[in-house]
């Protein structure tokens, strides 16, 4: 459903946004971001969330009740949802990707906020995982409210192909799965995907679209990435290569003992997360030919992984994969 208040969407320039997820990665990009172009912004945060650097955080439960009243109170003029499970495991999936945000927007729908920008991820489009199909429950209430949506789902963040870079400083060679060519992907700095997350906010040809959205091409695979790290690292470059069926042993294995034992499903599911980032490409699907299209991925920005590791590089700092990494 399309809402009928598409036409006070611009009117949120300068007016005031419900950041959700303002502490993650890409909150905090999109923090920035709408700081930088004018925009109020009131931050509901979970209590023991990491809050420096960030004004106008309100500790909250995420209950319908507080979310009603906060956005009730501030008199939003949009939602930003940046929410995501912090471990990407079925229940914490369920309640964080889907269940949070359904309450989101169930209390922005009944608050009148005529905008709600959703930040979700390319792999969706090609769903196996707990964490996907949870994700697509929340798209597919949000395509069906009264408000005017964006459901943006962005390529490989630079944090999910920064996790050899310690391995590979302390002289380990990098891994690849099979030939290291698999897959590819044309990653998107934070700073890049926030910008385009605030443009949605009011450009009109975001609305009540899904977005898929890269960086800057072209696409890359594990090998491309690998020698990128090493001419960043002024290494040579050294590559060890990992049957990709490994993978599939672990989960397997894994997965019996899930029958069991709590842990073990638990980590039978990030082995099966490992696996599909590793045999998946993060472009978009061309359903028709099923096959990844590098060229037709929309791309966004000017940031690329070469110069993100050539400053982890010269900066000395440890990756930022954050509490999220799958590698
Ligand atoms: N990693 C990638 O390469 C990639 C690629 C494409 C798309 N994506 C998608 O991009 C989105 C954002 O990712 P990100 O890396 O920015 O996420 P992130 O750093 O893990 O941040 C998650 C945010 O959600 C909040 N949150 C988690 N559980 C919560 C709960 N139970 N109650 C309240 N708040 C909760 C966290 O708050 P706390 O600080 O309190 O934990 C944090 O603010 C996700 O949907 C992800 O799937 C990721």
């Amino acid at each position: 459903m399309q809402s009928d208040k598409a036409s006070s969407v611009s009117s949120a320039r300068g007016g005031k946004v419900l950041l959700c997820g303002a502490t993650g990665t890409i909150g905090r990009a999109a923090y920035k971001a709408l700081h930088q172009s004018g925009y109020k912004i009131v931050a509901p945060v979970r209590p023991g969330s990491d809050v420096s650097g960030l004004d106008g955080t309100v500790p909250c439960t995420f209950s319908q009740d507080e979310l009603s009243a906060l956005l009730k109170a501030h008199k939003c003029d949009a939602v930003m949802s940046c929410l995501t499970s912090r471990t990407g495991v079925p229940d914490d999936a369920w309640h964080v990707d889907h269940a949070l945000n359904s309450r989101l927007l169930t209390a922005a729908v009944n608050a009148g906020v005529p905008r709600f920008v959703h930040l979700s991820a390319i792999c969706v489009q090609k769903p196996r995982l707990a964490f996907q199909f949870a994700k697509l429950a929340f798209e597919a209430e949000l395509q069906q409210a009264s408000i005017t949506w964006s459901i943006v789902r962005p390529t490989a963040f630079f944090k999910s192909l920064s996790g050899q870079f310690n391995r590979v400083r302390s002289g380990k060679p990098f891994l690849v799965f099979g030939n290291g060519q698999m897959t590819a992907c044309k990653p998107i700095s934070d700073a890049d995907l926030a910008r385009f997350l605030v443009r949605c906010l009011d450009a009109p040809e975001c609305q009540n679209k899904i977005l898929p959205v890269g960086g800057p091409g072209p696409a890359i695979t594990p090998l491309n990435q690998g020698t990128m790290l090493f001419e960043a690292l002024d290494h040579p470059p050294k590559f060890r290569h990992v049957p990709i069926a490994m993978l599939s042993v672990i989960a397997s294995g894994l997965s019996v003992c899930g029958r069991l034992s709590e842990s073990a499903r638990e980590k039978a599911e990030l082995a099966r997360i490992g696996h599909y980032y590793a045999s998946e490409s993060m472009l978009l699907w061309d359903d028709r030919v099923k096959a990844y299209d590098a060229a037709s991925t929309p791309e966004f920005g000017s940031d690329t992984l070469a110069d993100h590791y050539r400053q982890l590089a010269a900066s000395n700092v440890p990756d930022d994969r954050g509490a999220h990494a799958v590698f």
